[in-house]
């Protein structure tokens, strides 16, 4: 029997998180400690990158990563405007300019054809995002930040288990920057990572996230740092979450692989491809509406009379934002000269932006409800 709405977000927590927080409470030790230390150590493990920092959310990730790399106001920072707002966000904190630049049709990641072409003497760094869950072309990206000396950073917010031939992202880039925010493939309620193979690197991000400290801790600042530091609340639920991964992965990969088999059935929708050897962590599974009659706001409507959540993610891209509008108002722009965001367009992303929604693809779903959304794509677009 199904009855419940079939969420898009269902937040996989069970005994086992919910005893080591116990823990954690009975230790009184509230801060950063023995479990965000565990937790790091598993993150490492099943990544496979040297270095895995734990800091308060993505953002923050994003903005350590990008102040430990050196980038400095007014560089060029190259990336995609199809993506969550934190990723241009944090370019703009360190004064440096968003350069955005199309994405692939088929995969919605940066294009790196499209990247190359737009490269100038202010390009400092390449920032594509694996959207979704897909990676990125990293090995483009890692040939290409390597003929030109810049850097490479991978937003992999949404790509806890996503794969290019078996590596995991977050080693292809310099540095790399995970979310643990609730809706997360792997969680802490809110939550960052920031990961790299670089060990200078490593020991910097560690000292921003602490005030500027060295690692010996106390009250010797060396540099000018934040407070991104995380609770061992957060480290425990993480920590507990890291054993279930594999198996929260292999569900969310089942009920994906499910909908791609009925959706090649059916004409004028699609979704993401998968190129060779990349694997997709299906953090979120859209639906491509480029070609079809029926589109998202409808779509969606009808999901929900039919018990299935669904939504459309990112209709307004990273450009097209408000923020992005009045980027006048940003304090780096009285000295830092920002383009006219209003005269960028990249026409693909504008194409699918408008012209993509979400389809619950959670662990939890059972395999009633997994038919029930697959029956509904068959109604609503069949
Ligand atoms: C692509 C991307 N980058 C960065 C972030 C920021 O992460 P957080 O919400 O943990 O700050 C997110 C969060 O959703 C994201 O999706």
């Amino acid at each position: 029997m199904v009855n419940r709405i079939i969420p898009f977000v269902d937040v996989s927590l069970s005994n086992e998180e919910i005893e080591e927080v116990h823990k954690v409470l009975e230790s009184k030790r509230l801060i950063e400690g023995v479990y965000s230390k565990e937790f790091e150590r598993k993150f490492q493990e099943y990544t496979g990158v040297k270095h895995a920092i734990t800091c308060a959310n993505g953002t923050a990730a994003l903005h350590l990563a990008l102040e430990a790399v050196g980038l400095q106001p007014g560089d060029e920072v190259i990336t995609t405007p199809f993506t969550f707002i934190a990723t241009s966000n944090s370019i703009l904190f360190v004064g440096a300019i968003p350069k955005f630049v199309d994405v692939d049709p088929k995969t919605w990641n940066l294009d790196p054809e499209q990247v190359e072409m737009n490269i100038t003497e202010k390009t400092k760094a390449i920032m594509p995002v694996h959207i979704f869950g897909l990676p990125a072309d990293m090995k483009a990206f890692r040939d290409m930040a390597d003929d030109k000396d810049l850097i490479l950073i991978e937003d992999a917010a949404q790509a806890h288990g996503a794969r290019i031939d078996g590596v995991h992202a977050g080693n292809f880039g310099d540095i790399a920057t995970f979310s643990l925010y609730a809706t997360k493939n792997l969680i802490s309620g809110e939550g960052g990572v920031v990961t790299t193979n670089n060990e200078e690197l490593a020991e910097k991000v560690e000292s921003l996230k602490n005030h500027g400290r060295t690692l010996e801790g106390g009250y010797k600042h060396v540099r000018v740092g934040f407070n991104y530091r995380m609770t061992d609340l957060q480290g425990a639920i993480a920590s507990a979450q890291m054993d279930k991964l594999p198996e929260l992965l292999e569900r969310r990969s089942a009920n994906a692989q499910y909908y791609r088999k009925i959706i090649d059935e059916i004409e004028g929708i699609d979704y993401q491809h998968i190129p060779n050897g990349f694997t997709h962590a299906d953090y979120i599974f859209a639906i491509d509406t480029r070609e079809a009659k029926v589109k998202p706001n409808e779509a969606v409507q009808q999901f929900k009379d039919n018990g299935v959540m669904a939504r459309p993610i990112y209709s307004t891209l990273s450009y097209q934002q408000e923020n992005f509008k009045n980027i006048h108002e940003w304090r780096w722009s009285k000295c830092v000269p920002y383009p006219d965001y209003t005269k960028v367009h990249c026409p693909i992303s504008e194409a699918i932006g408008p012209n993509h929604f979400e389809i619950p693809v959670v662990p939890s779903l059972s395999i009633e409800e997994r038919e029930k959304v697959a029956e509904t794509i068959q109604k609503v677009f069949g």
